[in-house]
C-alpha cells in the first residue's frame, strides 16, 4: 500500500464541488437519462447488465469511446448485441449519447461515465462477450508508466471479465501499446490471434467491413501515420487475481472525481 486514497470510483455531485459550473457537462450527464448512465447507476448493473438494456444480449464493451463514432457505428452494425461505452470525460459522454441518438441505436447502446481503472467493480467474471479499446492515451514518458491503460492490470482484468471465445480488439497510433499488451497477456488465458502493424497497408486483424474508423484513427490516417491493431481471444483457463492496489487507482488527472476543464469542440 503506497498511502494513496483507495476509494472506489464514484459519482460526484455538482454541489460538492467548489466550482460546480466549471464543467456544464457534469450536470448534463446526470440529467440526460438513457443512453447515459452515471457511475452510480452503472454500479447497480454489475452482474445483470441485461437490465440496463431491457433485453438479454451478449455484452460488448468499448473503453474510452471518445466522441462515440465507433461505439454508435458498431452498435448499428450489430444490433443483436448490447453495446456499452465506458468514458471518463463528461463532455465525451454527452457526445457519445448524441451519436447514439443520431445513429438510432438507443435500444442497444449505452454510454457510462466511469473510470476504466475500476472496471472490476462494474462487471462479474465472464460477463463481457467482446472488448474494444481504440487509441488509448499513450502516456509516452517513463514517469507516466502507471497511467498507461494497456498494462498488466487491464490484461488481467480483461481475462477475468471476458467469457471464453470473446474477442479483444485494440487499435492504436502508438506501436508500444500493442507490444506492451501482448507482453501483459503472457500467462493469462488470452491468445493473440493476429496483429497488424499498418492497417492501411495490411488491413485489420478482423474483416474491414466489421469495423468503424474512430476519430483519432482518421486524424492519424490524414497525417499519413500508421495505425497498429491486434486481435486477441479469451481462451479457456482460470481467471487471474487482480492487483487491487494498482497505482493508477485514485491518481492522475483522468481518474479524479473532479470535472475536467471545458475543452474545444474537436471531438464533436
Ligand atoms: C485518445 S482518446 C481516443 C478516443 C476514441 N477511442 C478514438 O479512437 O477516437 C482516449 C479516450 O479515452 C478516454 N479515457 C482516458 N482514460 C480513461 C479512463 N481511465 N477511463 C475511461 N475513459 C478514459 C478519454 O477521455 C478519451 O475519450
Amino acid at each position: 500500500m503506497s498511502g494513496r486514497n483507495w476509494h472506489a470510483f464514484r459519482d460526484v455531485a455538482p454541489e460538492d464541488l467548489p466550482r460546480p459550473d466549471l464543467n456544464p457537462y457534469l450536470k448534463l450527464h446526470r440529467e440526460w437519462g438513457p443512453p447515459v448512465l452515471t457511475a452510480s447507476q452503472a454500479l447497480d448493473f454489475k452482474g445483470r447488465w441485461a437490465a440496463a438494456f431491457d433485453r438479454d444480449a451478449p455484452l460488448h464493451v468499448e473503453i474510452g469511446p471518445g466522441n462515440g463514432f465507433h461505439l454508435a457505428g458498431m452498435a448499428k452494425k450489430h444490433p443483436e448485441w448490447n453495446w456499452l461505452g465506458i468514458e471518463i470525460r463528461y463532455k465525451r459522454v454527452i457526445l457519445c449519447a448524441k451519436k447514439i441518438g443520431v445513429a438510432g441505436v438507443g435500444a442497444q447502446a449505452r454510454i457510462c461515465r466511469y473510470d476504466a481503472w475500476w472496471l472490476d467493480n462494474l462487471f462479474d467474471r465472464g460477463e463481457i462477450a467482446g472488448l474494444y479499446i481504440n487509441h488509448p492515451d499513450p502516456w509516452k514518458k517513463d514517469a507516466d508508466e502507471n497511467k498507461r491503460l494497456l498494462s498488466p492490470f487491464i490484461a488481467a482484468w480483461a481475462a477475468r471479465a471476458l467469457r471464453p471465445g470473446a474477442p479483444l480488439r485494440i487499435k492504436t497510433d502508438h506501436r508500444p501499446n500493442i507490444d506492451r499488451m501482448i507482453e501483459s497477456m503472457a500467462g493469462l488465458p488470452l491468445r493473440l490471434v493476429r496483429r497488424t502493424d499498418d492497417v492501411r497497408a495490411n488491413g485489420y486483424p478482423w474483416p474491414t467491413e466489421d469495423d468503424v474508423v474512430t476519430n483519432y484513427e482518421s486524424k492519424f490516417h490524414k497525417r499519413g501515420e500508421p495505425i497498429f491493431a491486434m486481435l486477441a481471444e479469451r481462451v479457456e483457463g482460470p481467471a487471474p487475481d487482480l492487483d487491487n492496489q494498482h497505482p493508477a487507482r485514485g491518481s492522475g488527472p483522468l481518474a479524479e472525481d473532479a470535472p475536467e476543464a471545458p475543452e474545444g469542440d474537436d471531438q464533436a
